[in-house]
């Protein structure tokens, strides 16, 4: 039987990766999407083959055809839908960043947890191969004891000195409130922290940030660095920006037996090719571009982990760690200090 699936917003998110994402995926059907505008339901409807178009999440949430919810509305709604749906009884896969504060991310995992309903965070990088790959080297201590761990995901127009505002239905992205008070960071930097996570099997403990924002005068950055320490000793570096044309977007893997690279894997399309060098492995792959192939991958894996009540590749937790890293980060670059973390219990 396929899996129902309701989408919330109709932004550019949900409109050009994740309806068609369902769309191609086994087992999935698109049931509904709710806007708070109802043209605008239809009109996405229509462009996607949903049966139904909503103005009200209640309602779609009444709608017993539909299994879990994809929330794609500014982020610091996703909380609020998400207890909402689990209320309801609907599994809920949440975009990044999973909630905007850790009072949020904790009701978040509370609610899915106390209503029976899985939760899962659109960390779609998780789904790239090679980085599966690098998880796995990691894990099986091929690459030895890992030393240093390096993300980075930006992207930009050559020529532009400063990235454009957004209008109308995307001005909350230049909103701190609704978008979490930081704005690469929870663009593409969320992802990248989601992903050394995932492959080092590691928590980030201590973070060092210095931005272009997170100031009076210019509160949200276009260009983010940042020092990690890992739980188990390991040191790493993450950039993200909207002011890298031509950037590589790449991961590196430090160990003292050997190293994982990756080229231009930390991207939305599943691509990039990955080089392994060790006293064991030495390896080189390449993946063909696919525009929607995390995408699709991360629908079937949600609906694998309902059907066989299991976790979702990342999890609520794992969007929690998140919430509290970044936060760690915009006090760090705010304050121009290191900051600890010590990770709440749930
Ligand atoms: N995983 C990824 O790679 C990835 C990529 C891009 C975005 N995202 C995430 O996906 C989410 C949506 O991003 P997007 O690019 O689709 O955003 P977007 O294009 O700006 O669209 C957001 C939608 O939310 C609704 N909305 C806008 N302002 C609102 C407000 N003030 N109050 C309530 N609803 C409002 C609108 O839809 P309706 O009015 O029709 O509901 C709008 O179309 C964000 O959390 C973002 O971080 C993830």
């Amino acid at each position: 039987m396929s899996f129902g699936w309701g989408i919330i917003s109709t932004g550019l998110h949900p409109d050009n990766k994740i309806a068609p994402a369902i769309n191609a995926a086994a087992d999935a059907e698109l049931v509904a999407v709710c806007s708070r505008d109802r043209g605008r339901a239809e009109a996405f409807a229509a462009r996607h083959q949903a049966s139904e178009a909503y103005d009200s999440l209640d309602a779609m949430l009444s709608d017993s055809r539909i299994d879990g919810v994809f929330i794609a509305s500014p982020n610091s709604l996703h909380a609020g839908q998400a207890i909402q749906a689990a209320r309801a009884g609907k599994h809920v896969l949440s975009e990044k960043p999973m909630t905007t504060t850790l009072e949020d991310a904790l009701a978040m995992v509370r609610a899915c947890r106390d209503h029976g309903v899985k939760l899962g965070v659109g960390f779609e990088l998780r789904h790239n191969p090679g980085h599966i790959l690098a998880c796995e080297l990691v894990e099986n201590g091929t690459l030895g004891r890992i030393t240093l761990a390096q993300g980075q995901w930006g992207f930009g127009n050559r020529g532009q000195e400063v990235f454009p505002p957004r209008e109308g239905l995307r001005l909350w992205w230049d909103d701190p409130e609704a978008i979490g008070g930081a704005s690469t960071m929870m663009g593409t930097g969320v992802h990248v922290m989601d992903l050394l996570r995932f492959v080092l099997g590691q928590e980030i403990v201590e973070v060092a940030a210095i931005t272009d924002g997170q100031t009076a005068e210019r509160p949200l950055e276009q260009i983010a660095t940042l020092a990690l320490r890992f739980s188990n000793g390991a040191l790493g570096t993450l950039v993200c920006g909207r002011l890298l044309p031509d950037t590589q977007n790449d991961l590196d893997i430090y160990g003292i037996n050997g190293r994982f690279t990756s080229r231009e894997t930390v991207w939305e399309a599943q691509k990039g090719a990955i080089q392994v060098v060790s006293d064991s492995v030495n390896r080189i792959e390449e993946y063909p571009e696919t525009y929607l192939g995390n995408f699709i991958a991360q629908t079937e894996d949600f609906q694998r982990a309902v059907a066989e009540d299991r976790e979702p590749a990342a999890t609520g937790m794992d969007g929690l760690r998140v919430v509290e890293v970044t936060l760690a980060a915009i006090e760090s670059a705010r304050t121009g200090r290191t900051v600890r973390i010590d990770q709440v219990e749930v």
